[in-house]
């Protein structure tokens, strides 16, 4: 190991942040949630267990900053929810507390969000919001999201990513990847907007830039901003390994740290992986 990686096991400073090596636990689900999507026990002593176990930082899994265009059961963070800054706070100290760097996911589900949004009559609604109208493969709706909606969202990115530092995590990662809302935006596929957020590769990666402009606002300089995007969608009509290293050039600018993992929630979570499959000459990974 020594041999072929020779920094794997050394510190590495990103902006203000020290990490003890460069082995970073990647996001991993969420076991019981609260019903107002505060993490339990369960989910503390999970990630406190890959602190014990040597990583330098530990990705809390996702984050869905709004809730009210994203339905899906996972974590989430408001002053609304009583006790819910300190929940996240007791699962940061959790993490510190072995050394490593407490970090966490911030995500929109956009069209695969799950199926929880219910309205004031506590009514399942019709459908999910994405980058276009368009069908589920489940048969449901999908509803583009207006420019007034999607500003909405990406001011939401910012006040989640700011709750976050507040409840003492001291990185953020920002999900691009595995068709979820950004990846949505980012991927020919999904997105058929003819506005400034659809048509040519600027205008697919704008909704990113804006998130990710809007996250280091509330986070401020040196505080590490991670993006995590899907270095290939690996399916007809998704974008290719070329397009992913586009991409994360046309990214980078904005964030410290690029996470590349592949594959998409389109065809199940089984072909989501971290093994580069097809290596570009576009993309040599500098050694860690
Ligand atoms: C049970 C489980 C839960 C996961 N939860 C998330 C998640 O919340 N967010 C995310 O970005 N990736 C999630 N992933 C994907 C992992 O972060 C990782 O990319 C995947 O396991 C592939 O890594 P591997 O090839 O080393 O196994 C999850 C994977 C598994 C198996």
């Amino acid at each position: 190991m020594e041999r072929t990686h020779p920094h794997l096991c050394k510190p590495l400073t990103v902006g203000k942040v020290t990490f003890r090596n460069r082995m970073m636990s990647a996001p991993l689900g969420a076991t019981d949630i609260t019903a107002e999507g505060s993490p339990g026990s369960r989910t503390q002593g999970f990630y406190e267990l890959r602190a014990r176990g040597g990583a330098a930082a530990v990705t809390v899994s996702e984050l869905v900053v709004h809730p009210e265009t994203d339905g899906s059961q996972m974590l989430k963070l408001s002053l609304l929810n009583r006790g819910q800054l300190g929940a996240f706070t007791y699962v940061a100290d959790a993490i510190k507390r072995h050394g490593a760097v407490p970090s966490v996911e911030l995500s929109h589900s956009g069209q695969y969000a799950g199926t929880y949004m219910v309205d004031k009559k506590g009514k399942q609604t019709l459908g999910q919001f994405g980058p276009s109208d368009s069908m589920r493969p489940d048969g449901l709706p999908v509803k583009a999201l207006t420019t007034a909606q999607i500003a909405v969202i990406i001011e939401a990115y910012g006040e989640a990513a700011g709750l976050a530092k507040r409840a003492g995590f001291e990185m953020v990662m920002v999900h691009a990847g595995h068709s979820w809302l950004l990846n949505q935006f980012i991927s020919p596929y999904f997105n058929k907007r003819e506005d400034e957020y659809g048509g040519s590769f600027e205008n697919r990666i704008r909704l990113a830039r804006e998130v990710l402009t809007s996250v280091r606002a509330a986070v401020g300089a040196g505080f590490p901003l991670e993006l995590r995007v899907s270095g290939s969608e690996l399916f007809e009509g998704g974008y290719d390994l070329d397009e992913g290293c586009r991409l994360a050039h046309a990214l980078e600018d904005l964030v410290d740290l690029i996470h590349v993992s592949a594959g998409s929630y389109q065809y199940g979570f089984s072909i989501i992986s971290m093994t580069q499959k097809e290596p570009s000459p576009l993309c040599s990974p500098t050694a860690v």
